[in-house]
């Protein structure tokens, strides 16, 4: 990946690292800092919001997405009637609020297990706040409006209009943090 990107852009500065520590990476040296889809695959998820935190200027902010903990999309089951109504349902197989170290099975091209890390969305929201940040922003993106979306097919389509697939956050260091 890090050979590809320095194909594409030769300009980049590239570093490989772990996000749990940033180790690579001085205090108070970014303005942004952005994740994407991240945060669930990480064991440590208090390390991240720390290393977030401690990278950003005062008054950096990080935008930070990922998988939508409350509708696991891997076991949802979408039914449509004859009338063309759609119903979503998603299966638990463990209590919600129990945080769990999940393995799914491979899918399409991929030939490895996922290993993911489920927790209640407030652990995040805990997690962020414990770190220093201030939550300035949620949302649960999804097309349709303003937000174009290159859905694959109309299924895909409907899907992203109707469906909550992420949650992203807008995070603040405060100006007067160090
Ligand atoms: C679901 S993929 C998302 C990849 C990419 N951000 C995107 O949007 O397509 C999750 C990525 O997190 C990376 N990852 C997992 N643990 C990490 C860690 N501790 N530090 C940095 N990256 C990590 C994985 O290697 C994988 O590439």
């Amino acid at each position: 990946m890090i050979e590809i990107a320095r194909l594409r852009d030769p300009s980049g500065a590239y570093r490989v690292d772990s996000c749990t520590s940033l180790a690579t990476i001085e205090d108070s040296v970014f303005d942004r800092v952005v994740s994407n889809y991240v945060l669930m695959d990480l064991p440590d998820l208090e390390g991240a919001a720390e290393a977030f935190h401690r990278v950003l200027v005062p008054g950096g902010v990080a935008v930070v997405v990922f998988s939508h903990p409350c509708f696991p999309q891997g076991s949802a089951r979408v039914e449509e009637a004859q009338g063309g109504e759609r119903t979503v349902t998603y299966r638990w197989s463990f209590p919600y609020f129990e945080r769990r170290r999940q393995v799914d099975p491979p899918w399409g091209h991929f030939r490895a297990d996922f290993i993911w890390f489920h927790r209640p969305l407030s652990d995040y929201w805990k997690a962020f706040i414990r770190a220093g940040f201030r939550v300035t922003d949620f949302e649960e993106p999804r097309a349709g409006g303003d937000r174009a979306f290159p859905a694959a097919d109309e299924k895909h389509a409907t899907n992203s209009r109707t469906r909550p697939y992420s949650v992203a956050f807008k995070l603040e260091k405060p100006s007067d943090a160090r």
